[in-house]
């Protein structure tokens, strides 16, 4: 995205502005005209072409193989498959080990599987910066433990989690078990807030054969369409389906594919990579830096959340004492920024967010907090308008003292 269409949108954490290569690439698929890639006539060949390349696109970029990836509606749909799917067709036990931290599809699916299919659930203890330790989950790990579920990196905190050395240590501690799924728990990744700002390479993560076998992913993030993502699936590790049908995508997603949205996927995540994650991450890790030092500067009471170094690039997310967050998030949107008081699911509510408890925060001020997620670096000029903002509303926001108030 260049400087000159660039504005204040600053919640790419809730979903990245389009980018033009996906635009392109779907504008493409609906002039084209009709086309069912389960058909068999040559409109219908055309669509599985443009699933057959996107599907290659997407593995290149990801560094898996083609037939690992199965299209979702998303990453909550990725999520549901990689938690219920994988653990219910796990031989291993029912007991599954994640973080209190992790997004509500993640927590949803595990409560899902307690209350109907008698699964345990344990939660990794997390520092006040959000990180869990390698020696925190493996503690929590049993001969009879399904799944380890753990996120990447954390929307609304931006903390990124050691998961390729919980993987290593999950392999190390089951070496000679066999392989994974049968001899050892599976090791989940939601990578939706993650792949789209950290080059995040699975050969890292220790694909495949080890380290992580499940990954989930989602097109809005990469400046994709939204309703359209994937679950990486390694090969071999068994899926039971939740959507029952036609059996596509070789019968763990059954569905008409969404052709149109799939090939904007591909075409995003490819022009980022083209781009260079890595980097764009320095880039926007700059930018989030100065960004951060001058809110700590100019705003009285701002405490940044998460983990200091180890967050996503784009991301900067604080609480301000004494500051109504909301008040602040409509002011902001009023002078032409648009931020976020948390994860997009949690706006709305009144409730203080259940990351910010989890990592320390008091609840009354767990409600000041306010999250920053670049989509591209911010030139100076913006940077400087958004910080005299952020001064002016924040002071202009301040919280009555507890005494007046009550
Ligand atoms: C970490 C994480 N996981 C999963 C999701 C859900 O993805 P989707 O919006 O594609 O359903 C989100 C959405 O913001 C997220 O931040």
């Amino acid at each position: 995205m260049s400087d000159e269409t660039f504005s204040g949108y600053l919640d790419a954490s809730a979903t990245a502005p389009l980018r033009p290569e996906a635009r392109t690439a779907m504008l493409a698929v609906w002039d084209a005209g009709p086309g069912n890639a389960s058909s068999v006539h040559s409109f219908g060949h055309r669509a599985r072409s443009v699933v057959d390349e996107s599907r290659a696109a997407l593995a290149a970029a990801l560094g898996v193989r083609p037939g690992e990836i199965v299209f979702t509606s998303g990453g909550t749909e990725a999520n549901n498959l990689a938690l219920i799917g994988a653990a219910l067709a796990s031989p291993r036990g029912r007991h599954i080990v994640t973080t209190p931290l992790e997004h509500l599809s993640v927590l949803e699916s595990c409560r899902f599987l307690e209350r109907v299919h008698g699964f345990e659930v344990a939660f990794a203890p997390v520092n006040d910066r959000g990180r869990v330790t390698v020696g925190g989950v493996m503690s929590l790990v049993r001969p009879d433990t399904t799944l380890v579920s753990i996120g990447l990196a954390n929307a609304e905190i931006g903390t990124v989690q050691p998961v390729a050395e919980i993987g290593a240590a999950l392999d190390e501690r089951f070496a000679g078990s066999g392989t994974a799924g049968g001899g050892r728990p599976l090791l989940h990744t939601d990578a939706v807030q993650a792949a789209a700002s950290l080059p995040v390479s699975l050969g890292a993560l220790g694909w495949p054969g080890a380290g992580v076998d499940l990954m989930s992913v989602a097109s809005h993030k990469f400046g994709g369409p939204q309703g359209v993502g994937a679950l990486v699936v390694c090969a071999g590790i068994p899926i039971e389906p939740l959507l029952h049908g036609g059996g596509q995508e070789r019968g763990a997603r059954s569905g008409t594919e969404n052709v149109a949205g799939i090939a904007g996927f591909a075409a995003a995540v490819t022009a980022l990579h083209r781009e260079g994650v890595g980097t764009r991450a320095v880039a926007l890790a700059a930018s989030r830096d100065a960004l951060v030092v001058r809110v700590a500067d100019r705003v009285p009471g701002a405490r940044l959340t998460g983990d200091p170094s180890e967050r996503l690039p784009g991301h900067a997310s604080f609480v301000i004492d004494s500051v109504s967050g909301e008040s602040v998030l409509v002011a902001l949107d009023a002078s032409g920024f648009a931020v976020s008081s948390g994860s997009a699911c949690a706006a709305g509510s009144d409730e203080p967010s259940p990351v910010l408890l989890a990592v320390g925060v008091p609840p009354e001020l767990a409600r000041t907090a306010i999250r920053f997620s670049l989509p591209a670096p911010l030139p100076v000029t913006l940077l400087d308008r958004l910080v005299e903002v952020v001064v002016r509303e924040v002071g202009a926001s301040v919280l009555p003292a507890r005494s007046e108030r009550e």
